[in-house]
């Protein structure tokens, strides 16, 4: 039986920002399922109910001192199970650097935080005397496992025969701070140097550390393994990448079906199936209902549930927001992020508001019911590592108009724009080039089409009849965790 320790900084049901939530929250289950053990680690921050979640202090452990910028922090680990199976939660408690307002933050102690985090999940695997067979660790908070297992704890015979997985859900972000952070984390300054494993342009990167310690690297789809290797959309790593092309792999996330299927969603007021889309109309009018909005059955209503920043493509949506909004459709955005972009917003809804609703927020209920209640679903992202909204929104017969990159190129299908896709195949509407114009172009072709109710049916059958659920991932996955123990 494969051990894994699964580190993440988010996952579901307890925290989330965005999708790597829900892959820490979903992933581990299903690899359980499949035959492996599986212990997720993530931090205990301020909102995580204690009670609600049924967290149980570790007697056994108690209060262990992790040294992090030359102070002992006491931590300590609170138990739960991952709801609907056998894995078991830990949350590495240390409210001197988890209880603040939000998960992550700006403040000067960063890497502070995720430094303690790292060192607490090797600290609580030797306290529980638990030899995992891989550490599977997820973007840069958790970049510097590899390095401090290969360094600092090699001395340990517990994690003798332990791999490390490194998986980047966004090459964005890279914990970069300054050089002391390699004394705050007891960082053998030997990995710092111009072009070294640990250094970024003058600074110490968490992301460049995993990428550079890890036995194997994962992505989370295919297009992103490629795309990262170039830098256009390397965020500067593609050299360090390119180094380590032959360890680096794709792996699509999947869905968890039992939380986003329109047949059984808890969270939607009408459930529907391809045989019974009248019912999703209802959640449209439901939807429009809640943002104020009047409801019109033949005017397409395009959702938008994001974290509202660049990545996402924001800037060309403003750069043609007013062609847009002279088509015939309305719009609902549900996101929080970059000021400039809400604020945005807040003033299209102020001035349009029969055209478009808005909440700014983080809202899980609100979500599920745009899914199931938009017409379709827009993500122009400039770059999009797997995104699952989309994946989402195909099952909700909600139909994506996404911008061809990383997962949104390997999950949507063009519906009849060049030749190659004119196969009656498409799942929903696509486009090349990262430009205002181009979305535009797209949005004007999915609304031409929603025209035409045979062949909209058409889109949506193809749609909601696609799979993406986490079983052959996960398999994936277990074939690299062979591959790396056998290695
Ligand atoms: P990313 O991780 O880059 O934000 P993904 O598409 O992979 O993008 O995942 C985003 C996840 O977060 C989805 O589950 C989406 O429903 C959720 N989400 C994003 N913004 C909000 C919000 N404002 N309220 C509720 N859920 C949100
Ligand atoms: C990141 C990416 C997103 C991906 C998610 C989960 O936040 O931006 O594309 O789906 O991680 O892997």
């Amino acid at each position: 039986m494969i051990k894994i320790a699964f580190v993440a900084s988010e996952a579901i049901p307890y925290a989330k920002t965005g999708g790597l939530a829900d892959v820490a929250g979903t992933l581990p289950k299903v690899l359980e399922k499949l035959g492996c053990e599986v212990k997720l680690f993530i931090p205990k921050y301020f909102t995580i109910d204690e009670s609600k979640f049924n967290l149980k202090y570790n007697w056994n452990i108690g209060e262990i001192p992790i040294m992090v910028a030359g102070h002992i922090r006491s931590v300590h680990v609170l138990q739960s199970k991952l709801p609907g199976s056998n894995v078991e939660v830990n949350f590495i408690d240390c409210p001197h650097y988890f209880h603040r307002a939000h998960f992550y933050t700006n403040d000067i102690d960063e890497d502070e935080r995720f430094i303690l985090f790292s060192k607490a999940v090797i600290v609580a695997l030797q306290h529980f005397n638990w030899r995992p067979d891989i550490i599977h660790c997820n973007d840069w908070q958790t970049g510097l496992i590899p390095l401090l297992l290969k360094d600092n704890y090699s001395w340990d015979n517990l994690f003798k025969n332990t791999s490390t997985i490194f998986t980047i859900h966004n090459i964005g972000y890279q914990g970069k701070f300054s050089k002391e952070t390699l004394t705050k984390a007891q960082i053998n300054e030997r990995y710092f140097y111009p072009m070294g494993p640990v250094e970024f342009y003058n600074d110490v990167s968490f992301m460049k550390a995993g990428i550079s310690f890890a036995d194997i690297i994962t992505t989370v789809s295919r297009t992103y393994a490629r795309e990262i290797l170039t830098p256009d959309y390397g965020a500067g790593m593609e050299n360090i990448l390119l180094q380590r092309k032959e360890d680096l792999y794709g792996i699509i996330n999947g869905v968890d079906y039992t939380m986003w299927n329109p047949e059984t969603d808890k969270q939607i007021p009408f459930n529907y199936t391809l045989n019974s889309l009248s019912e999703k109309a209802k959640n449209k009018e439901y939807l429009l209902k809640q943002f104020g909005m009047p409801f019109k059955k033949e005017t397409p209503l395009i959702g938008i549930v994001s974290r509202i920043v660049e990545q996402k493509g924001f800037d060309i949506f403003a750069e043609v927001i007013n062609s847009l909004l002279n088509l015939n459709a309305q719009w609902i955005v549900l996101g929080s992020g970059e000021d400039k972009f809400e604020d945005l917003i807040r003033w299209l809804v102020n001035h349009y508001p029969e055209k478009v609703g808005a909440h700014i927020m983080f809202s899980d209920i609100l979500s599920h019911l745009i899914e199931a209640g938009s017409d379709m679903f827009l993500m122009p992202s400039r770059y999009e590592p797997c995104g699952l909204n989309q994946i989402y929104s195909l099952k909700y017969g909600t139909v994506p108009i996404v911008r061809n990159t990383g997962g949104l190129a390997d999950t949507v299908r063009d519906w009849h724009y060049s030749e190659l896709s004119y196969d009656n195949r498409g799942t929903g509407f696509s486009f090349d080039s990262f430009t205002g114009n181009a979305l535009l172009d797209t949005v004007k072709r999915a609304i031409k089409t929603f025209g035409d109710k045979t062949t909209w049916r058409r889109i949506q059958t193809n749609g909601m009849n696609k799979n993406f659920s986490w079983e052959p991932s996960a398999q994936e996955y277990i074939k690299l965790y062979k591959y790396v123990i056998g290695k």
